[in-house]
């Protein structure tokens, strides 16, 4: 199936494009699925065409128009998982995509492959734990330093400030987490990559600064960077995208160029997934716009009975943001949908918490999100344990607060499960 149908220039939806883009059945004894290319090394027609083959793929020739790069071995390329690259590609309307063994190989890959010593990373906060682990704990060794930037409506004015006291040649990177994990803070992507944009004024291209954005939480369905400005997008594909709690795996999209690089970096630290989760996280994609809408329904109708619940002090969710406030026109603008995160603080701190999280039945306690089982879990203890409590005060996260993940169990079932959770 090609991106375009032949009667007419206008491109497939992306929903389309999963049920078909990239895969020619003919290649394959007319499967309609594709086949599981179970196998480490591909059998070159002729030693000429091996040569040219390494030659593309270690970027020692230019491709010639109209040419594809032929297979090798898995660790540099694979049917199963070019063919879901293609496809995150088309969704997040970006010219390239890679996968990965996770989502923190996806972002470790990326800012290996990105920054130098003595570069300096400016972040929205809070991050996924993760993440805060490997700016704080990991790049520092290497002399890469990152600053942290609350999320918020003045993130951009933020990152522009400390780029003035870090000194502006030295930043490479503006990273951003939006919605944020856990507090659903959004940042205005345009805004920040402008401010790239003019860091960038001057400089070598291949130097420029580089928006990268974890889309995660909305993407690709309810939200789009590239559409923004994101130079770089990246997901943990084991919530939403993998959407069944069965895979772990990340991707990232985005500009040939910096996407390029990224894959160089992928190829020599082997951090791509084998074939199998390639051909899962594909079949995923076949239902993930499907998913996404009905998880974000049901979310937005748990969101609505925890905001009048007397023992819920505040919600965090895209649908109750004030109308008529910056906050509700931002995300207006930006996204196309509420996701099916919440964030719910109750009073009492953690011992409240705990004892809510102990009584769900149907909610499972378990860390991770966007399955199609619904998870409840403590942020402060859990996912973002290392970060010091009284810094994820400052993000927002409080010790009352639980992050909830909606799946695709009945509402009623929910519901009930919710308020017998929050009751004494
Ligand atoms: C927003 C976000 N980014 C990245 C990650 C890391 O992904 P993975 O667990 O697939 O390595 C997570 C994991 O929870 C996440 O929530």
């Amino acid at each position: 199936m090609d991106r375009h149908h032949s009667s007419t220039d206008r491109e497939f939806n992306p929903e389309t494009l999963a049920l078909g883009y990239g895969y020619d059945p003919s290649r394959s004894e007319g499967a309609v699925k594709p086949p599981v290319f179970l196998t480490s090394t591909f059998q070159f027609e002729s030693a000429a065409d091996g040569k040219r083959f390494f030659e593309l793929a270690y970027g020692l020739d230019q491709r010639r128009p109209d040419e594809t790069p032929g297979l090798i071995y898995s660790r540099i390329n694979n049917p199963n998982l070019q063919m879901f690259e293609e496809r995150m590609a088309a969704w997040d309307r970006t010219a390239k995509g890679l996968v990965f063994s996770s989502g923190m190989a996806a972002i470790s890959t990326s800012m290996l492959a990105l920054l130098r010593p003595g570069d300096v990373v400016l972040s929205t906060a809070p991050v996924y734990g993760g993440t805060h682990y490997l700016l704080e704990h990991i790049l520092p060794t290497l002399g890469i330093e990152y600053r942290a930037i609350v999320a918020g409506l003045d993130t951009a004015e933020g990152m522009a400030k400390a780029a003035a006291e870090v000194g502006a040649e030295r930043v490479r990177m503006l990273y951003v987490e939006s919605p944020a994990n856990p507090s659903n803070a959004m940042v205005d992507l345009a805004s920040v990559a402008e401010v790239a944009n003019q860091l960038s004024e001057g400089r070598d291209p291949a130097r420029r600064v580089i928006t990268a954005v974890d889309n995660t939480f909305l993407g690709p369905v309810f939200q789009r960077p590239a559409d923004f400005g994101a130079d770089l997008v990246i997901y943990s594909a084991t919530k939403f995208i993998g959407g069944h709690s069965d895979l772990v795996a990340g991707v990232v999209t985005g500009a040939e160029d910096v996407v390029g690089a990224i894959g160089v970096y992928r190829t020599i630290l082997g951090t791509m997934p084998n074939p199998f989760v390639g051909w899962l996280l594909q079949r995923s994609l076949e239902t993930l716009s499907i998913r996404m809408r009905r998880q974000a329904k049901s979310a937005t109708a748990l969101a609505e009975l925890l905001n009048d619940h007397p023992r819920v002090r505040a919600v965090h969710f895209p649908t109750l943001l004030e109308e008529g406030s910056p906050e509700r026109a931002l995300w207006k603008r930006q996204c196309t949908g509420s996701g099916s995160l919440i964030a719910f603080e109750v009073d009492g701190g953690e011992e409240e918490a705990f004892r809510v999280l102990d009584r769900f039945e149907v909610f499972r306690l378990a860390v991770s999100l966007g399955g199609t089982e619904s998870l409840v879990e403590h942020p402060m203890s859990m996912t973002h344990a290392d970060v010091p409590p009284p810094l994820l005060e400052t993000f927002g996260v409080t010790s009352g607060m639980i992050r909830m993940s909606v799946g695709l169990e009945h509402l009623s079932d929910l519901r009930r499960d919710l308020l017998w959770a929050l009751d004494d």
